[in-house]
């Protein structure tokens, strides 16, 4: 039997009705990936999974990293809760995750589990549809180009009253190039971009920012966004090799809490 759909936004986004017991049974696995390979972005509302059916749920999508406790990352600018909770200031501007890692995560499922009172939306972009739709010139100009990441290039922005240590700190994380364009093992292409890219190799600086920015802006367009404006106990299923995302800004003290657990890579970004 084939779950519900309901597409959230006409280039992205599809929510699925679903209860926990359906989806924990494994059953529905192959549909949920074919829907997050092919929208970007599966929504399930006020599902309120607890961590252990978060977790079960995840492993039946893919092998789940080991990160956080238990699999569960939390997601809070809390610094008593979450050691690193500093580096998740680089969440309010546009990411794809893991881009200095070896392979980038498959995708990350995040649920809410307490809001913020302000901010704390979170919106997602469509990059292979942001690929698509780049004018044929453009995607000459692309073709072939790879991209610096780096840890200190997303820090620089999120952070800027960081001091010496920090920057000593970011320094020692690694730093990694990709192509500007990434040819999916589906074939299928993807732009990548976000605030860890820091310039695009063999070209001057101001050139480099130019085009960056540009296919940032284009990229990030209503037409390929979606917001979700979160309710406690939403899962959200990002795939994080074909969208990026940010969140609007929420203070540190606001209590937001987010669960993420995610999946590992499966496809070097090639
Ligand atoms: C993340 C992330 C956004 C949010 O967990 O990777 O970017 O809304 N989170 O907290
Ligand atoms: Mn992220």
């Amino acid at each position: 039997m084939m779950l519900e759909t309901i597409d959230l936004a006409p280039r992205i986004g599809t929510e699925i009705r679903a209860d926990a017991a359906a989806l924990l049974s494994g059953e529905h696995a192959a549909q949920i990936r074919e829907v997050l390979g092919g929208r970007g972005l599966v929504l399930f509302r006020e599902l309120n999974l607890d961590d252990r059916q978060q977790v079960a749920f995840a492993r039946t999508l893919g092998d789940v990293m080991n990160q956080g406790e238990d699999h569960i990352y939390k997601v809070t600018l809390d610094k008593t809760v979450t050691k690193t909770a500093e580096y998740l200031l680089g969440t309010f501007f546009w990411h794809i995750d893991g881009t200095t890692d070896a392979i980038p995560s498959r995708a990350s499922l995040l649920s809410a589990r307490r809001l913020s009172e302000t901010g704390g939306r979170t919106e997602w972009a469509n990059t292979y549809a942001a690929y698509e739709d780049l004018p044929q010139g453009e995607k000459d100009t692309v073709a072939g180009l790879r991209v610096v990441h780096s840890a200190e290039t997303i820090e620089r922005a999120a952070r800027p009253d960081f001091t010496e240590e920090d920057v000593a700190d970011w320094r020692t994380r690694p730093v990694r190039s990709h192509p500007l364009v990434w040819t999916h093992a589906s074939g299928r292409k993807s732009l990548v971009l976000g605030a860890t890219a820091s310039h695009v190799e063999g070209f001057e600086p101001d050139e480099s920012r130019a085009l960056l920015d540009h296919l940032l802006e284009r990229a990030t367009q209503a037409q390929y966004v979606y917001q979700h404006e979160w309710h406690v106990g939403d899962l959200v299923i990002w795939d994080n090799t074909g969208t990026m995302h940010r969140v609007d800004p929420y203070s540190a003290d606001s209590g937001r809490m987010m669960h993420r657990t995610t999946l590992v890579g499966e496809e070097p970004l090639a």
